[in-house]
């Protein structure tokens, strides 16, 4: 199993500037100092010089969220969230040791520039340290017919089964960053019916009907149980699943989700939704969710991010939004189940959360007999997306605890 090992440095006086304290342009210099240290650790700082290449670092995002001061440690932990030919993308964050704040967060695109000054391929042993397999997620969408449609998943790893349902308007992908880090698991990531590239039938469409193509795939995939970590509607699948099929779920993870059915409003706001991707098409819905999904620190900072979503949503297909919105409307109450739910369960709340406030979710932990919360700080409703190094070091410390 591959795995980028978390590095702490120390803090040290002359890492600060005249107020005492780190400022973002020193915080850049220790996120530098921390990828150095995590090559040392693997496969040497000359790997690239040994490849007849130079790193050029020709993007850097930085997030800064806390103080720190000399003396203080901080934890570094790295994720590629991004591997191409000759470029690749590190997230890293950096939270202060004694108290687990969150100091900052980076994102970095490195270019691999060769001796005539062009772009070369990624030195093939730092891809593998990385944990890049060229079977990536990318790599190995496969497609697989179920209950009679031509559904999408990329699949990757060996393990313990991890199924990753997406939400709305979404579709596999936004759990890449997340799936990249998590070596050492058998890792399923579908899309839904009438979500990305699995057949949009024109009706058909209800939490139920979600929930058996999930069993299904299932089998098709051999796999008699699995743990399920699904992003809000994809928990609201997962409910279905539950009330369904108990006995295919390992355990849980929700994130950013609610066990309790749409009010009154929220019907109402689903109706107009529907009308709107009916009539204009479902990219005409992008402006008015990125900002609901997103914290306003997320869309600032991570443009990538942005344009992906918008490019995920303008690819969905009218038909498939407006059955999911229909079937959302409709879901019943699964408050009652949540006593019921047998298998360890961990909640991972996004702190800025505008869509499932934490509150809420904090409660759905307190009534799942084995569940516990986990709040996300700097993460809106796409904590996964917006967050993935640290929502992929909770996912993973849940699974190695598993009994
Ligand atoms: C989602 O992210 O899946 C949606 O925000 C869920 C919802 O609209 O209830």
């Amino acid at each position: 199993m591959t795995s980028i090992p978390s590095v702490e440095l120390g803090v040290y006086p002359d890492d600060c500037d005249a107020f005492g304290h780190v400022n973002p342009a020193a915080m850049l210099r220790l996120f530098e100092r921390a990828r150095w240290d995590v090559l040392i650790s693997g496969p040497g700082t000359d790997v690239f010089t040994r490849n007849g290449c130079w790193p050029a670092v020709r993007k850097a995002t930085l997030d800064f969220r806390a103080e720190a001061f000399p003396g203080d440690r901080l934890r570094f932990d790295l994720a590629l969230t991004h591997h191409g030919h000759s470029s690749f993308t590190v997230r890293e964050t950096a939270h202060r040791t004694h108290d687990e704040a969150l100091v900052a967060e980076g994102e970095f695109v490195i270019v691999c520039i060769g001796e005539d000054h062009r772009p070369v391929a990624i030195p093939a042993e730092l891809s593998r340290f990385f944990g890049h397999r060229p079977s990536t997620l990318r790599g190995v969408t496969q497609y697989v017919a179920v209950r009679g449609l031509a559904t999408a998943l990329d699949t990757q790893g060996e393990g313990l089964p991890v199924v990753f349902v997406h939400g709305f308007p979404l579709d596999r992908t936004i759990w890449r960053y997340v799936v990249n880090t998590l070596t050492g698991y058998r890792r399923i990531a579908p899309d839904l019916r009438g979500f990305g590239l699995t057949d949009a039938p024109l009706d058909g469409y209800s939490m139920g009907a979600y929930a058996e193509d999930l069993a299904k795939l299932l089998d098709v995939l051999k796999v008699r149980e699995a743990v399920v970590c699904a992003l809000s509607m994809g928990g609201y699948v997962t409910f279905e699943l539950l009330r369904r099929h108990p006995e295919r779920v390992r355990a849980l993870i929700l994130a950013d989700t609610r066990a309790g059915p749409d009010d009154a409003e929220r019907r109402e706001a689903r109706d107009a939704m529907i009308a709107k991707v009916t009539r204009n098409g479902a990219g005409s819905i992008a402006d008015d969710l990125i900002p609901k999904l997103l914290t306003p620190t997320s869309i600032a900072t991570l443009p990538g991010l942005v344009n992906r979503l918008r490019e995920m949503i303008n690819k969905q297909t009218a038909d498939g939004l407006a059955g999911a919105l229909a079937a959302m409307r409709d879901r019943p109450d699964s408050t009652s189940l949540l006593p019921s739910i047998a298998v360890p369960t961990l909640v991972l709340a996004g702190a800025e959360d505008g869509i499932v406030p934490v509150a809420a979710q904090r409660a759905m932990a307190g009534q799942i007999p084995d569940g516990r919360l986990a709040v996300i700080p700097a993460a809106g409703h796409l904590a996964p997306a917006e967050q993935p190094v640290n929502t992929g070091r909770l996912i993973r410390e849940f699974l190695e605890a598993l009994p």
